[in-house]
């Protein structure tokens, strides 16, 4: 096991970006006076929208909350967990379960030319029934946004703010709480905010030999 080498790769093509991978933390320290400008939220969506999905059906939404005493409330759904009201700005990234961008998405590809429109229907058809079952569903939706939330964390990061993924929490609660509409499912609540300072050291990673596997498992 180790800490994770946080030095990083002079040689790559992006270093700032595998230095922000590597130094990146889920925090808990964040300086309660200072606030996240409106800008800055809507920049850090941005980033979060230009993660990948599948056939670019971006089935993700994010609702932010920064009210001080709805943040409250989402303390309580969040068990207690203080960190999320000093952060001072709660996002909920949230997965669709239906494939409700497909319509406009496909006429995208077949616009930009990417497919004729007869692949661009048959693969939107596939597409579609790729969602049909609700677990399948589900899984869309969590891998989807689950992607946007690593790039809200990064976003966050590399603008020097700290952002810690949140699980913990009452996922129904939190559904009724924001009134999420039924095929809307809550994927990860993000607590973002201006730093406080440091942070504790970063637990042990496995090590590579542990966990690459070559060829098969
Ligand atoms: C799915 C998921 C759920 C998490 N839930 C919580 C949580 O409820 N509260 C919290 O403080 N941190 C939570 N974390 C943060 C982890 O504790 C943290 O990522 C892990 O300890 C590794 O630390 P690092 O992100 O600083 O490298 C969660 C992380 C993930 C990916």
């Amino acid at each position: 096991m180790s800490t994770g080498d946080t030095a990083f790769d002079t040689d790559a093509a992006h270093d700032e970006a595998i230095r922000a991978i590597r130094t990146r933390r889920s925090g808990h320290n964040f300086d309660a006076d200072a606030e996240l400008d409106d800008e800055t939220l809507e920049e850090l969506i941005r980033d979060a929208a230009l993660a990948p999905s599948s056939y670019n059906l971006q089935p993700w939404e994010f609702v932010a909350v920064q009210d001080d005493d709805r943040l409250d409330e989402v303390v309580e759904l969040a068990y207690g967990q203080e960190h999320v009201k000093e952060a001072g700005t709660a996002i909920l990234v949230v997965g669709h379960t239906e494939p409700e961008t497909a319509d406009r998405v496909f006429d995208e590809w077949v616009e930009a030319g990417r497919f004729d429109e007869e692949t661009g229907q048959q693969v939107k058809e596939q597409t579609v029934a790729g969602y049909q079952s609700e677990q399948a569903g589900r899984d869309y939706g969590i891998r989807n946004a689950s992607l946007a939330a690593q790039n809200l964390l990064l976003s966050a990061h590399a603008r020097g703010l700290t952002a810690t993924p949140m699980s913990g929490f009452d996922f129904e609660g939190m559904a009724e709480f924001l009134d999420l509409p039924e095929d809307k499912i809550p994927v990860m609540l993000v607590a973002v905010g201006p730093s406080g300072g440091e942070e504790p050291e970063r637990l042990p990673r496995r090590d590579v030999e542990e966990i690459l596997h070559r060829e098969t498992y």
